[in-house]
């Protein structure tokens, strides 16, 4: 049931601030900050030499984001893979290593694949998946569930900030379980994740602003998205979701890679979508963003009031998300990029729920 939505995708993208605060319940202690993980994990975090994550499409990015907190919060190494490369790559694994998979559906025919092969190598197998009853999840040695609820649209929205939330809470388990965070780090960090559901409904405000821009998106034939670090993973996202349901050909770049090609591109009609939250790389994205804009590029930047007023870029459109510690600002910033794909398929008349030539689910390879 649609209820007072157009479309199950504006429904679903509604529903996160409370999606992701039912499934952040179940993996934290919302009035202690204890992280509690809802499984018994059977293989030791400490000991893991390294993490294989695989996955398609939207999952995929939700893995991408993954890595960097994996590696900042538990010092644990990541490999990550879409799975149609990883099944067929004769990856060699580590002997103690933990394979991840993500799946919203847990029937997606590449991703089982992988997930096999790295049960052949040896591997611990944790899958992350909405449909607790799904292949993926039955052939797993452990479930990390998201607890999205069902979701219809054929583009991924609540289910991928669910996963991100179960994976933030992964990471920060294992950043504590390997003496890679102290208990106060993780609390500090785990009070973070508590004010995201909060933020999420603050980041659906800007609904108004960006259905204005999503009509100036309407009229071009191509856009730019580009970030750095998480940011990078969120720009994929953002292209992806643009294409799947605009059919407007977008890309995304990570920002310190424009100068070694794509930079080229940039005219009075590229539009460039710059993901840039106030974290550690911000100086180093804006820096990027003069570039373009010094090159007659249309600039929409996402990111908090104060911190668009600081860019130093006169011609420059934005969305505006409400100010937020970094960690865990993709979960946020999620919001503003489906949107944006989910006003300019509306804008143009698609079939958003059910763009062309895709299913919700891909049972074949
Ligand atoms: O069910 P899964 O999470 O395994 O699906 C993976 C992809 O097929 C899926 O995320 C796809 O990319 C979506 N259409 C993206 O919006």
């Amino acid at each position: 049931d649609r209820g007072e939505y157009r479309h199950f995708m504006a429904k679903e993208i509604h529903e996160q601030p409370e999606v992701v605060g039912r499934t952040l319940a179940h993996y934290l202690d919302m009035a202690t900050g204890q992280i509690r993980l809802p499984f018994e994990a059977k293989f030791d975090w400490a000991k893991l030499e390294r993490l294989t994550i695989s996955a398609c499409g939207t999952a995929y990015y939700a893995g991408l984001v993954a890595k960097y907190w994996f590696e900042r919060y538990a010092r644990l190494p990541v490999d990550i893979d879409v799975a149609s490369e990883f099944r067929y790559r004769e990856a060699p694994m580590a002997r103690n290593g933990l394979a991840l998979f993500i799946s919203q559906s847990g029937e997606t025919a590449d991703t089982l694949a992988g997930l096999r092969y790295a049960r052949e190598q040896g591997q611990h197998v944790l899958a992350v998946v909405n449909v607790p009853t799904s292949s993926i999840a039955r052939e797993s040695d452990v479930v990390a569930p998201t607890l999205a609820g069902p979701e219809i649209g054929v583009a991924s929205t609540k289910a991928f900030t669910c996963q991100l939330t179960v994976l933030a809470c992964l990471a920060i388990a294992a950043g504590l379980a390997r003496g890679a965070l102290s208990a106060a780090e993780g609390e500090a960090l785990a009070s973070e994740l508590i004010a995201v559901p909060g933020l999420l409904a603050e980041a659906l405000k800007s609904e108004d602003r960006i259905q204005e821009l999503a009509r100036d998106i309407s009229r071009v034939s191509d856009v730019l998205y580009i970030g750095r670090g998480t940011s990078f993973a969120m720009a994929l996202e953002g292209a992806l979701k643009l294409k799947e349901i605009s059919y407007i050909h977008a890309e995304a770049y990570a920002a310190g890679e424009l100068k070694h090609g794509p930079i080229a591109l940039i005219d009075e009609t590229m539009p460039v979508i710059v993901i840039a939250p106030r974290d550690g790389l911000f100086e180093k994205t804006v820096s990027n963003m003069q570039e373009v804009a010094a090159r007659g590029g249309r600039i929409v930047m996402i990111s908090d009031r104060e911190t668009v007023g600081e860019a130093g870029v006169d011609d420059l459109r934005a969305i505006e998300m409400p100010r937020m510690a970094p960690n865990f600002a993709p979960i946020v910033y999620a919001v503003p990029v489906q949107l944006l794909a989910y006003h300019t398929a509306v804008v143009l008349g698609q079939d958003v729920d059910q763009p062309r030539n895709l299913a919700k689910s891909v049972t074949v390879e």
